[in-house]
């Protein structure tokens, strides 16, 4: 005999009675929705971009010296051509190669793009880190303004607040432009090398390739000698342009009343950022504490082979932020109840009540009792189900030219014909 298949570890299925909170159906919806109504309102369009697209596309978007790459963290799958494809690691650079290929440069500026879908990642998994995940993700692309950075940070705040989360840390940093960048990686390079034995594989491979990652290296020996070494951020190292752009951001946070504390050492996982990167943590989640997290990459677009388009995004971790919402304790809405239950009694009242369903949905919210059953066994559905009215239909029902309907709540039982019924729903919600 087979074993039961099951799903790969580190993936999940998400339905409304998921043993785990952050895969309840309801609880993801609710993260979704929420986001949708902010985004919306806010201006931004919703896109979805194809969750496989060549490696090329999603190897230069995150960066060669990214954990993406280094770690070899990207799925990688060979179309029947031979074409090397990948599962997206994450949607920036695919909503990137959108605009390029849509001549989306044309448009009015800036073009404001959302999307929400699933992620893929090959991390080793743990709570709040899976290798299929979900992210909402907002970009603002075609200026380069810290209206729009602020603008961004603003919009992932309030999607957090809409949501009812509390203990929200924004930690605002700047990892410069790349002039700055190349300088702050010379002095990094000069400090961290004579102490080159002692730092972990990883960070050894980052000395040379981006010693930047470093400093948010999750080896403690690491974060040791970071320590010791007394390393300067580089915020210290940002030119006079990025400096202003940096001020900029934080004057009008300020005055947009948006809480956040400036972190020098943001460094974030992704090539592409400049200027602005940020994060938003949960108080209460541990060590996978960031909600989500975004930043400026004015220099993508060139990469991917398209024109200079600045842009600045943010994407958030739905399971993270379900965890949260979990851990502060905050009521998701309650999925609606059947208006009324139906229920046939015999083989014959089965395609009537079918039909009498169809009849009243979708105005009437009307689930269906498949199996004939006794009355008493349906009134336990019903009630088990929530529903507001239960309605019988057997034999008698049938012959009379009726259903019997029984209001839950009250008890109060009565016979209706069809047209009554309908007349009955039809109006004002029916309490
Ligand atoms: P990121 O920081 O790599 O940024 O991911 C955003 C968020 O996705 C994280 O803060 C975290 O909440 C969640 N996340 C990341 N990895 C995992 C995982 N393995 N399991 C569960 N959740 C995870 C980006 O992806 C950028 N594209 C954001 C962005 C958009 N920057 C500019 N525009």
């Amino acid at each position: 005999m087979t074993a039961m298949l099951k799903a790969v570890p580190g993936t999940n299925d998400i339905f409304a009675q998921a043993k785990e909170y952050p895969f309840r159906e309801p609880v993801f919806r609710y993260i979704i929705q929420t986001a949708e109504e902010v985004l919306r309102g806010a201006g931004a369009q919703m896109i979805h971009t194809p969750i496989f697209e060549y490696l090329e596309v999603l190897q230069k978007g995150v960066g060669l010296t990214s954990d993406i790459v280094v770690k070899k963290e990207m799925y990688i799958l060979e179309d029947r051509g031979g074409r090397v494809l990948g599962l997206r690691p994450e949607p920036t650079a695919s909503i990137v190669r959108a605009y390029n290929q849509h001549g989306m440069k044309v448009w009015p500026q800036p073009v404001r793009l959302f999307t929400w879908g699933p992620i893929f990642r090959a991390e080793r998994h743990q709570k709040g880190r899976y290798k299929q995940f979900h992210q909402v993700d907002y970009e603002a692309l075609g200026l380069s303004d810290p209206l729009l950075d602020a603008e961004a940070i603003a919009l992932m705040v309030r999607i957090y607040k809409t949501l009812g989360l509390k203990n929200l840390e924004v930690k605002l940093g700047s990892v410069g432009d790349p002039e700055d960048r190349t300088r702050y990686n010379l002095y990094l390079r000069e400090l961290f090398r004579p102490h080159a034995e002692r730092l972990s594989e990883d960070s050894r491979v980052r000395l040379e390739a981006n010693p930047m990652r470093i400093l948010d290296s999750k080896s403690e020996q690491d974060q040791q000698i970071v320590a010791e070494l007394q390393v300067k951020p580089m915020l210290e190292f940002l030119g006079d342009a990025s400096r202003s752009f940096h001020e900029r951001v934080c004057q009008y946070l300020t005055q947009l009343g948006i809480a956040f504390t400036v972190d020098p050492s943001i460094v974030r996982g992704l090539d592409y950022y400049v200027r602005t990167a940020w994060e938003v943590h949960h108080a209460q989640i541990g060590a996978k504490s960031a909600l989500g997290g975004g930043g400026r990459y004015d220099g993508l677009s060139e990469m991917l082979g398209g024109p200079q388009v600045p842009g600045v995004g943010f994407g958030i971790g739905i399971e993270r932020v379900a965890i949260a919402l979990e851990q502060e304790g905050v009521a998701i809405p309650p999925d609606p109840s059947p208006t009324l239950y139906l229920a046939p009694l015999d083989e014959a009242a089965k395609i009537e009540a079918l039909a009498l369903a169809e009849q009243l949905r979708p105005k009437v919210y009307v689930e269906l009792g498949y199996t004939p059953k006794s009355p008493r066994k349906a009134l336990e559905e019903a009630l088990k189900k929530g529903a507001r009215y239960v309605g019988f239909l057997g034999e008698g029902e049938r012959a009379r030219g009726v259903i019997t309907l029984k209001h839950l709540e009250s008890g109060e039982q009565t016979e209706l014909e069809p047209l009554q019924l309908h007349s009955l729903f039809e109006g004002p919600d029916p309490k």
